[in-house]
């Protein structure tokens, strides 16, 4: 039996709609129930519970051969995902799969891979069988800049020369619910995924040029000022700390230290390629 966490959010949600499709039962755990009605309806079997409550993941763990576990970013991030990597392991959970970041390496300054890097230490030193599936840079963060291009003629982001390869939310989420129903599963025992769709790497110019195209306007990339656009985007997060990652982590992309690389993995193991950026942005224009 499979658990999911995070399903009334991107990935896990992802991950819920695909096991769905192929008529697996899974159980996931929720912190509110009245969140998740949709899932109970379509047979989802619903576990309340808290990464902060250790009883509700055995609970949740009780029978389970699989589990995903999916948190966001934020400043209790590596403590909860600790403690239910600990409860899994005194649980005798056989098999832990994390959504990660390809970001996640060392030297790495910023809090959010660091808390990454934390996590996939202590699972690879928990005995139990892993799988790390870190998908590159979510195309769904370009979610709000088509509209502001169509009004702007520029995609404004504090990315400098940085370099980024992209992955569409639900292709990961496709991606991770192919490794927990492959009826091969020891070939993904031990593995550590980085995932990318087709896109070649890119500069945010070459995203610019990728939105202008799609609504026939010229858009240029204007890389605007880090506190400015801190502040912008500020109402999207949960408080300064998870802000203040957010910009030292578009630092390091914005300085190269965190280059995105393609890869070829969610090709291979899924037998056709993700989507492309353009295909998900002609979604928004
Ligand atoms: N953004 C990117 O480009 C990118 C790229 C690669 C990897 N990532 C990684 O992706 C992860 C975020 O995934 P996502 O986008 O799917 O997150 P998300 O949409 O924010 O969803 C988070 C999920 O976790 C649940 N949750 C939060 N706190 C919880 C708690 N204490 N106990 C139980 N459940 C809890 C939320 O439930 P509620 O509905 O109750 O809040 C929600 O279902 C991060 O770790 C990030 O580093 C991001």
């Amino acid at each position: 039996m499979i658990l999911l966490t995070g399903i009334t959010g991107n990935i896990g949600g992802a991950t819920a709609r695909a096991l769905l499709a192929q008529g697996v039962r899974f159980r996931a755990l929720v912190r509110d129930l009245t969140k998740a009605t949709a899932w109970a309806e379509q047979g989802v079997e619903l576990v309340q519970g808290d990464f902060d409550d250790a009883e509700s993941i055995r609970r949740a763990l009780a029978g389970i051969d699989r589990a995903l576990l999916v948190l966001p970013n934020g400043e209790t991030q590596e403590r909860l995902e600790l403690s239910f990597i600990r409860t899994a392991k005194e649980a005798g959970l056989p098999w832990i799969i994390k959504l990660s970041s390809p970001e996640a390496v060392r030297g790495t300054t910023s809090p959010i891979p660091l808390a990454h890097i934390a996590a996939e230490d202590a699972i690879m030193a928990s005995g139990m069988k892993w799988t790390f599936v870190r998908p590159s840079f979510y195309m769904q963060n370009f979610r709000g800049s088509v509209k502001a291009a169509r009004a702007t003629g520029k995609l404004s982001m504090p990315m400098g020369k940085g370099t980024i390869a992209v992955t569409d939310n639900n292709d990961a989420g496709l991606f991770i619910a192919h490794v927990l129903t492959d009826a091969d599963q020891t070939r993904h025992h031990g593995q550590c995924y980085d995932i990318t769709g087709p896109d070649p790497v890119m500069t945010f110019h070459d995203v610019a040029k990728v939105i202008g195209e799609l609504i026939g306007q010229p858009v240029v990339y204007d890389d605007c000022d880090p506190k400015a656009f801190q502040e912008a985007i500020r109402p999207f997060h949960l408080n300064q700390w998870h802000s203040d990652a957010v910009a030292t982590l578009f630092a390091e992309i914005a300085s190269g230290r965190t280059p995105g690389h393609k890869t070829d993995t969610f090709q291979k193991i899924m037998g056709r390629p993700g989507r492309s950026l353009r295909d998900y942005l002609k979604t928004l224009a």
